[in-house]
Parts: C-alpha cells; sequence; structure tokens
C-alpha cells in the first residue's frame, strides 16, 4: 500500500485528489490548515488527517513525522495548497506580497524539505507540483500569482535534475481554469480604487476573465491527471490538465512576445 500525502485537501482540486487516491487504495495523509473541514475525508479507514500550514514549518514537520509514524513511509507528496492574489502591484501592501510567495512558493519548499528525508532513505518518491498554465503564460495584473507560479515551475524544473539520481521524481502539472473555491475564498482581489490610473485595466481583465472561467473544467479533471503523473510510470515533467490548458499554451509556444501580448491586450479590449 502506497501513501500520498496532500497539501491543502480541504477543498478543491486537494479534496478531490485526496478521494482519487482513497478509491484506488492508497494511505492518504490529507492536510489542512483546519482539521475540521476533513471530517468526511477522515471517515475513510487509511486516511489521516491532520494539520499543516504551509507556512508554518513547525505544523509543517508535525504533520510528516505523524505521516511517517502512521504509514511507515510518504511515497507520493503533492504540493497543492496555494491561492491567487491579483491587481495591481502597487496597491498591495508587502505583507500581502510576502503571504502570497509565503504560501505558493516559500510553502511549497518548506513542505519538500520536510518530505525529502524520508524519501531520500527511501530512494523513492513522487513530488508532484501543482503549477498552473499561469507558470508559462501571464493575464495582465497578475504579477504576484504569476511570479509565484513562475518560480514553482523553475523550482520543480531544477528539482528534477537533482533528485532523478536519489530515485526520487519530481513532476508539474499545469491547469487551466479549474471551478473550486480558487476563484472565490482562495482569490485575494485587490481593485486599487485608490488608484485610478489602473481602473481601466481593471475593468478590462474582470471582463475578459469572466469569459477564460466559462470554459472551466471540475477538479477530478486535474485529479485525473495527478493520478496519471503519478502512476504512468514515466519521468515525464509537464502534465497540463483541461482543454483551455492545451488550447492556451499551445497558442501561447507558437506566438513570440509581441504577438501574445498583443492578443492579450486584444483580448482585454485594451
Ligand atoms: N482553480 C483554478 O483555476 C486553478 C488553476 C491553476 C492552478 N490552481 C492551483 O491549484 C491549487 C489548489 O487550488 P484550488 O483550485 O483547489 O482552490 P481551493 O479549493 O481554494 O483550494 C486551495 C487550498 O489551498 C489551501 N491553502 C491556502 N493557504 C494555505 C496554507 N498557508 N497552508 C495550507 N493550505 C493552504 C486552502 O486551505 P483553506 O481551506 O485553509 O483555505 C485550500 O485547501 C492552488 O495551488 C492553485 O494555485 C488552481
Amino acid at each position: 500500500m502506497k501513501t500520498i500525502l496532500i497539501t491543502g485537501a480541504s477543498s478543491g482540486i486537494g479534496k478531490t485528489t485526496a478521494e482519487l487516491f482513497q478509491s484506488k487504495g492508497w494511505n492518504v495523509v490529507a492536510t489542512m490548515r483546519n482539521p475540521g473541514a476533513g471530517a468526511d475525508l477522515a471517515q475513510h479507514e487509511s486516511t489521516l488527517v491532520t494539520r499543516l500550514d504551509v507556512t508554518d514549518s513547525d505544523s509543517t514537520l508535525d504533520a510528516v513525522q505523524e505521516a511517517v509514524n502512521r504509514f511507515g513511509s510518504i511515497d507520493v507528496l503533492l504540493n497543492n495548497a496555494g491561492y491567487g492574489a491579483y491587481g495591481p502591484l502597487e496597491a498591495f501592501s508587502m505583507d500581502r506580497i510576502e503571504r502570497q510567495f509565503d504560501t505558493n512558493v516559500i510553502g511549497l519548499m518548506s513542505v519538500t524539505k520536510a518530505v525529502l528525508p524520508h524519501m531520500r532513505a527511501a530512494k523513492f518518491g513522487i513530488i508532484v507540483n501543482i503549477s498552473s498554465i499561469g507558470g508559462k503564460m501571464t493575464f495582465p495584473l497578475g504579477s504576484l500569482y504569476h511570479g509565484s507560479k513562475f518560480a514553482v515551475e523553475g523550482i520543480s524544473e531544477a528539482l528534477h535534475f537533482e533528485l532523478e539520481p536519489l530515485g526520487i521524481k519530481v513532476k508539474i502539472v499545469e491547469p487551466g481554469m479549474i471551478n473550486t473555491d480558487f476563484g472565490g475564498r482562495s482569490f485575494d482581489f485587490e481593485m486599487g480604487t485608490e488608484l485610478p490610473d489602473y481602473q481601466p485595466a481593471i475593468e478590462g481583465m474582470q471582463k475578459a476573465m469572466g469569459h477564460y472561467a466559462a470554459n472551466s473544467s471540475s477538479p477530478d479533471v486535474v485529479s485525473n491527471v495527478i493520478w496519471s503523473a503519478v502512476s504512468d510510470g514515466s519521468s515525464k515533467l509537464r502534465y497540463r490538465a483541461g482543454d483551455d490548458a492545451n488550447v492556451l499554451l499551445d497558442a501561447r509556444k507558437k506566438m513570440d512576445d509581441d504577438t501574445f501580448i498583443g492578443e492579450m491586450k486584444k483580448n482585454m479590449g485594451w
């Protein structure tokens, strides 16, 4: 029996992935900031629901130790916890900027560091990092979120080289728009109303995002891609999730920067 540890398993992609791995007979360590949100996952006998806030390294070390004590190993780490901060850079306080990077980037590295000694001792492991199409291309007003996800891409690719000789694979999953709490309670949107210079851009972006969100996929689509990444036996690095991810990333690959920026401005009505 293999064991997966998931961060941010209280909702969305983390939760549906916990359910999928439960259904495949895996041990699941469903970690979350508030373990009360995992009561239904905890009903499964091979599941441990425990507290892990990726910005709190004590909670990370405790959760990893609890997982190893209970199941003996962590075969797969799913770094999923994250949220999106969008809006003009100028309008964000430094605290909010730091929170975005502490969660999406430093948090991911902290959990990875805590799990690695166990995977290294076992000479086996798979680390799946949830990036985004927004780790390969940007939307306007997304300097914080895209900065964090571009970082996840770079960290993951470099770790792929570093860890493969030790028997540990690193994989990146790039979802398109997914229908979860991401656009609601996990969206730190800053209008910057006190900065009128940015308002036309924000209005254009809000209208255009409605169009992109209309093509969103269900979180199961991502969970199934995560399952493939874990079980296909390959060393493949990147996996896309969602039809829109394929369309948008293929289009971005074919365009030079000027063309991409021109197309994006057209979509935003600028
Ligand atoms: N939905 C999309 O369109 C989309 C597209 C591309 C990539 N993604 C990525 O997918 C991942 C999951 O998002 P989702 O769409 O499933 O949204 P979601 O349902 O809002 O889930 C976000 C999860 O992250 C957790 N989280 C936030 N900060 C945390 C922290 N400091 N420590 C531990 N957990 C924390 C949340 O926990 P709480 O319940 O405690 O808030 C929640 O479980 C994120 O990395 C996101 O960037 C999403």
